[in-house]
């Protein structure tokens, strides 16, 4: 008899095991679904939004098809947020007594970056990579600049030119096709380094230029010969160590427009010119 409850309370405590090793197994199955989903939310459309500025910015935001009221945001300095967006966005924010509003599309990158006389503007054309320094908008040196830069370096075809947040790849190509250098340039815009990419190809020049998606804080530059910038101050300044630490002395740096906080020693050139677009531009040049 003490027997048969035995085997009975085994029976019992094997389906109980059972059971529960079938209910965890459930619970376990449904958790990875979720856990599998959850990034396919995150690729949905987005815009994203950054506060390149010193201050905290307000601002309200509402999908541009929805009466809803608009909610109000608040971005630190230096913030970064993702903004879910099946369509278009309003955005409208206050610069003193002036109220500005934004339509945002769906898929691009905005930025609030300070203007002249401390005013804060609203850009189009961030990069949206999350925890990488926005260095700069695109915006393209004038092909006359461009050939200015590279005379004040005195590129040749030893060189390897590196320009550093690339754009549409315009300066190494340049390199590479007036001066029969080679050429790497780098941005962390994808849509930026496809479009250097059939440039270079138009250019005739591929075989002599390398672009690369990446973060130029975060890039080795150890290889370059020569280098090219046309970024803001601010970025220049986190550039500076970088240059200090990986470019071999005598370096040729040179910078369109904005001068690089600290190096006003190793400041060899400063020129001046009106360029195609009617405007005047200051080409500064540089040695490490
Ligand atoms: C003012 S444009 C200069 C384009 C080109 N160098 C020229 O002079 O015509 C600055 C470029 O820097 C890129 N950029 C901004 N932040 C960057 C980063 N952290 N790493 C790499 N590229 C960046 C932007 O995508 C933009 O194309």
């Amino acid at each position: 008899m003490n027997k048969r409850r035995a085997a009975l309370a085994i029976a019992l405590a094997v389906i109980l095991i059972v059971i529960a090793f079938l209910f965890l197994l459930t619970r376990m199955t449904g958790d990875s679904e979720k856990a599998s989903s959850a990034p396919a939310a995150a690729g949905g459309p987005e815009v994203t939004l950054r506060n390149t500025t010193r201050a905290s910015v307000s601002f309200t935001l509402k999908p541009e098809d929805s009466a809803a009221e608009p909610k109000t945001r608040r971005l630190d300095a230096g913030e970064f947020i993702r903004i879910p967006a099946s369509g278009s966005m309003v955005l409208t924010y206050r610069e003193r007594i002036m109220e500005l509003t934004y339509v945002l599309a769906p898929g691009k990158h905005y930025a609030f970056r300070s203007g002249e006389n401390g005013k804060i503007e609203f850009w189009a054309g961030s990069h949206g990579v999350e925890g990488a320094d926005d260095l700069a908008p695109f915006i393209s040196t004038p092909s006359d600049v461009v050939a200015k830069m590279l005379e004040l370096a005195e590129v040749d075809a030893d060189d390897v030119v590196f320009d550093l947040g690339c754009g549409d790849g315009r300066i190494v190509i340049a390199a590479a096709k007036d001066r029969g250098a080679r050429g790497v340039g780098i941005d962390i815009e994808p849509e930026r380094i496809s479009e250097s990419r059939e440039n270079a190809a138009r250019a005739g020049v591929e075989d002599l230029v390398e672009f690369r998606c990446e973060d130029v804080l975060r890039a080795d530059l150890a290889a370059a010969t020569a280098v090219t910038v046309y970024l803001l101050p601010r970025s220049l300044a986190l550039l500076r160590p970088k240059l200090e630490q990986e470019l071999a002395p005598g370096t040729p740096v040179v910078s369109h427009d904005y001068s690089i906080p600290g190096w006003e020693t190793r400041r060899v050139r400063e020129f001046k010119m009106t360029a195609s677009d009617g405007r005047e531009h200051t080409i500064l040049l540089y040695r490490k």
